[in-house]
């Protein structure tokens, strides 16, 4: 860009998957410490999630996340007829955050999600602009509510600390979609455990991911390694880690506008238990 004499009114374009569409956002971050940004994103995660808040970065070789920048795209250009082309194994990577704002935020966006699954999985148009533009509605109330990740923004984790886990223990071979779905399913048995959650709405849960085509069981899941993986230490067993759960359907855990609830390895433990 440097070469080709780009100056401060660039605008960048990012074209693609998430992958793309996060370097295109850091690179529109940096240049000249900031150029305005474009993003037309090709995945149904990448328009579901990875366009939508700011966030903006590369990977490195010493994690995810450790590299990036919060930059807002001036606009996104989401077209559902993109994702005619979306290979197989793609889908349930954005299905399963798209059932994760249903769960964060509304309700009947988790119940039509379930309910017309099929029709997203076969690339229906009309049916996935609509959900498309939900989800994003309501990833975009929560991150306007905490667009730098002080407070509420959390509760988009859901899932995601013993999804994350997991995709590690799987030595990344585990699909993100796969994980999280799994981690939703476990994080929720979590919440039950811990008396904040019903069982009746961990039930719909489950019911959604299922229908949705996600795995929710099945796994081995070795309780000492997946509190490795997640980064606690497994000799330290007052050892605590904090996760965004569900109260109810379409409601998280709020403890004086702290997002996250402390829980101990004891009950992680329990859980990949009960689970097995
Ligand atoms: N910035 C954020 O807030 C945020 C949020 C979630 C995820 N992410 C990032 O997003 C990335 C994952 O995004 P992803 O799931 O889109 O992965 P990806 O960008 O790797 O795309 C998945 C695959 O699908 C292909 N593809 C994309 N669109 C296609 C289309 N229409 N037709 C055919 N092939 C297509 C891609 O070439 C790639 O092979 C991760 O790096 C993750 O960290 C960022
Ligand atoms: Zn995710």
């Amino acid at each position: 860009m440097l070469d080709g004499g780009f100056g401060r009114d660039t605008l960048v374009v990012g074209l693609g998957g998430g992958v793309s569409t996060d370097l295109a956002g850091f690179v529109a971050a940096t240049y000249m410490r900031g150029v305005e940004l474009v993003n037309i994103p090709t995945s149904l995660l990448a328009m579901v999630d990875a366009t939508v808040g700011g966030k903006t970065g590369i990977n490195a070789a010493g994690g995810k996340n450790l590299i990036g920048a919060f930059h807002q795209p001036r606009g996104v250009i989401a077209d559902t007829s993109l994702l005619a082309t979306l290979p197989e194994g793609e889908w349930e990577n954005g299905l399963a955050e798209m059932i994760k704002h249903g769960v964060i935020e509304q309700r009947d966006h988790l119940e039509r999600i379930a309910a017309v699954a099929p029709s997203i999985r076969a690339a229906d148009p009309g049916v996935v602009a609509e959900v498309v533009a939900e989800s994003v509605a309501i990833k975009v109330r929560v991150v306007c509510d905490d667009p730098f990740e002080e407070g509420r923004r959390k509760v988009l984790n859901f899932g995601h600390t013993v999804g994350h886990g997991l995709e590690k223990l799987s030595g990344y071979r585990l699909s993100h979609g796969k994980a999280v779905s799994v981690g939703m399913v476990f994080e929720s048995e979590i919440a039950v455990e811990l008396g904040v959650l019903d069982q009746a709405d961990r039930d719909i849960i489950v019911d959604a991911l299922e229908h949705a085509g996600l795995p929710t069981g099945g796994m081995e899941i070795d309780g000492g390694r997946l509190i490795e993986a997640m980064g606690l230490d497994k000799k330290k067993k007052r050892g605590k880690t904090m996760m965004a759960l569900p109260c109810a359907i379409g409601k998280m855990v709020q403890n004086h506008g702290n997002w996250a609830v402390e829980v101990d390895s004891q009950t992680i433990l329990g859980v990949a238990r009960k689970l097995a």
